[in-house]
């Protein structure tokens, strides 16, 4: 990681605005007496969200005046968590995932479009709009690769559809948050791959295992009745009936004694070793 400073310029003061100042009187109110600076990470990032998603140092020492914490302190928690700017961002803060299965993916070409549309990481374009920074997993790694842009993932990314996507940033045109192949969640790329035979191998068409058809097609060939298939429904109904017929036989105990004899059922004591014989002695 690199080092991460101050930005050199900043603004002469900062302040909370009125609702922000509320805000912060509830979040603060939540902590026990003298414990006010455990709310520094939620003041903080209302902070940086007030300003243009970066912390000046005006808005660190105000934090530290409100919470009375040493400026040290709280200059400490922003510089040490990534999630804290530290000098101002573009319109859209691009967070690109490095890590291991983002690499895999691809992310690497995702990088080389930034740098040849954005320019260096941390620096913003001249326009204001864009700004990039490689962080670690951001814990989308079923869709590889992703960004993070503003607060909100896009995944399933190509050179390609990323270009696009910023294209359509850049004009202000509307975006669709999420994959960009129209994937559903991070549901697989390919179609259901598992529990296939609960759900069917077409993923919609309902329980149908591979047994059941194979049966079915042989007693279509012996004329015999198939017979019914499970579903969902009839397993939960069979588990449920057991499950009764269970309790039924076992009897919950209702005083102490009653319980103190049925741990004993369970778990007996032991025996104590039998004395060896006489002779064995000898
Ligand atoms: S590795 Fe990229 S989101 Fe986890």
């Amino acid at each position: 990681m690199s080092v991460r400073r101050l930005a050199e310029v900043q603004p002469e003061s900062f302040a909370f605005t009125p609702e922000n100042e509320t805000w912060a009187e509830g979040i603060i109110a939540k902590y026990p007496e003298g414990r006010q600076a455990s709310a520094v990470i939620s003041l903080l990032w209302r902070a940086q969200a007030q300003h243009d998603y970066w912390l000046p140092r005006a808005a660190i020492e105000e934090v530290a005046r409100k919470l009375g914490m040493p400026y040290i302190r709280v200059l400490e928690v922003a510089t040490f968590y990534t999630m804290f700017n530290l000098a101002p961002v573009g319109e859209h803060f691009v967070q690109l995932c490095g890590t291991t299965p983002c690499l895999l993916r691809g992310s690497d070409a995702i990088k080389a479009v930034l740098r040849e549309r954005v320019g260096e990481s941390g620096k913003v374009t001249a326009d204001g709009k864009f700004s990039w920074i490689e962080v670690e997993c951001l814990g989308a790694c079923c869709n590889a690769p992703m960004v993070q842009i503003n607060d909100d993932y896009y995944e399933d990314l190509t050179p390609e559809n990323f270009g696009r996507l910023l294209d359509d940033l850049a004009a202000g045109r509307p975006v669709t948050i999420g994959s960009q192949t129209g994937r559903v969640s991070s549901e697989p790329t390919g179609g259901l791959s598992a529990l296939t035979s609960l759900y069917g191998v077409d993923g919609v068409s309902g329980p149908q295992s591979q047994a059941t058809t194979e049966a079915a097609a042989q007693a279509v060939e012996h004329e015999t009745p198939p017979a019914p298939q499970a579903d969902g429904a009839a397993f939960f109904g069979e588990a449920e009936k057991l499950a009764q017929e269970h309790a039924e036989h076992v009897a919950m105990p209702e005083t102490p004694a009653e319980e103190t004899q049925a741990r004993t059922d369970i778990d007996p004591p032991e025996k104590p070793a039998a004395e060896p014989p006489s002779d064995a002695k000898a």
